[in-house]
């Protein structure tokens, strides 16, 4: 074999150096408090049942779909998901991508032209990053959640490029700070300047919401979205992603969104998974309030045991402690996984330099004296 590139060897010595090299953990069987899993339906019997059932009862006997969607890969479980998925979030229309990633990467690569402009908060994830970066529109970022800021911005892209079109993207759940921007605020100033604006709900889907429609949803803001992410693979415990918008828009992602168009669709069971949870989420049930009581919970003990200024406020499933410095943080992980607890060290790159963080992912299946014990260790740990 021939040797493996010097350049490449040295970044990721930098990597070991900076104590943020990435490897593949395998489960420990800790108590969770990390996964995205937030409402325990990924390990739901109920359903994997209706999943299978509805296999064989649509006759789909198949492992894989054959094909692009374009081509052979699209079948009559696709038009039932995107129609079951619509009238579910309450869009015109659903477009199945094969995940969060492509969802964002094939949106903002083939949306924004070139002549276009995409205002971003500055902590977006990666895939809306990569997209944006992948497309030709001029790109810039505004500072998190401020929408001074960004106000102001658009207002100064406006004076030099009156034709262009205007794109903003945030997330309604902050997936490394579990924060959340004023949306309505935001819905208002994107309307008010002609703005189309792109919210990411991949946080908060299962969340938010009556049934876990979203945050848009919960707040009735729902329609004053040009586009939504919606993704599976967080709080309904299966894979893939959608985007909820207008028939249009639909039509215009099938013909170039490049993530969507060159790449295999997914399999029967990954679909009947998905339509399974979504019929879940739409009966009444316990886990949703039982992740809400958790979260209150949590609060109550971040207060009593006089944590709050350490944690970024957050409302979510996802709640962050600032703990400075790679070598930090992942010993203080350590520490509170040797206790039997999964807390995840958050490391710069990740997140930017300083901010590295402890990231408790909260769930509707975690037990109050689990929360209790685990932020225990965490004072512990300050004193
Ligand atoms: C905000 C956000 N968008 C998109 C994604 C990607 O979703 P997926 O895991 O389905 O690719 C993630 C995943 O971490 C995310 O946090």
């Amino acid at each position: 074999m021939t040797e493996f590139p010097k350049k490449l060897k040295a970044k990721l010595t930098e990597r070991r150096d900076n104590n943020a090299l990435r490897k593949l953990p395998m489960p420990k069987g800790l108590i969770d408090f990390s996964s995205n899993d937030y409402l325990g339906l990924a390990g739901n019997e109920a359903i994997f049942i209706k999943a299978s059932k509805l296999l064989e009862k649509k006759g789909a006997r198949a492992n894989g779909a054959t094909g692009s969607r374009l081509l052979t890969g699209n079948y009559n479980l696709y038009a039932e998901l995107e129609e079951a998925l619509s009238s579910f979030f309450g869009s015109e229309s659903a477009l199945v991508f094969n995940s969060g990633y492509d969802a964002n990467i094939g949106f903002f690569s083939a949306v924004p032209q070139r002549t276009d402009v995409v205002f971003y908060d500055e902590l977006s994830h990666a895939s809306i990053r990569d997209g944006i970066g992948m497309g030709r529109a001029q790109s810039y970022k505004f500072k998190h959640n401020q929408l001074e800021d960004l106000s102001r911005q658009i207002d100064r892209a406006r004076e030099n490029k009156i034709d262009s079109d205007i794109y903003v993207v945030t997330e309604s759940v902050f997936s490394m700070d579990g924060d959340t921007p004023d949306l309505k605020a935001l819905s208002v100033l994107c309307l008010s300047k002609g703005a189309y604006l792109v919210v990411d709900e991949a946080h908060a889907v299962g969340v938010f919401g009556n049934r876990g429609e979203g945050l848009l949803n919960e707040l009735g803001l729902q329609d004053m979205v040009f586009a939504r992410v919606v993704t599976f693979g967080k709080a309904m415990g299966c894979h893939g992603a959608a985007i909820l918008g207008s028939d249009v828009l639909k039509s215009y992602l099938v013909n170039f969104a490049r993530s969507f168009i060159y790449t295999t669709g997914m399999p029967p069971h990954s679909l009947a998974t998905i339509l399974a949870a979504c019929e879940h989420l739409s009966a009444p049930g316990v886990e949703q309030q039982e992740l809400r009581d958790n979260i209150g919970f949590f609060k109550d003990q971040l207060r009593a045991h006089e944590l709050e200024a350490y944690f970024i406020p957050s409302n979510s499933a996802v709640h962050c402690c600032l703990v400075e410095g790679n070598e930090k943080v992942k010993k203080w992980a350590q520490h509170i996984q040797e206790k039997g607890f999964d807390v995840k060290p958050i490391l710069s790159p990740t997140v930017p330099k300083g901010q590295e963080r402890l990231r408790f992912c909260l769930h509707s299946f975690n037990r109050e004296n689990e929360i209790k014990d685990v932020l225990l260790i965490l004072s512990d740990l300050f004193d």
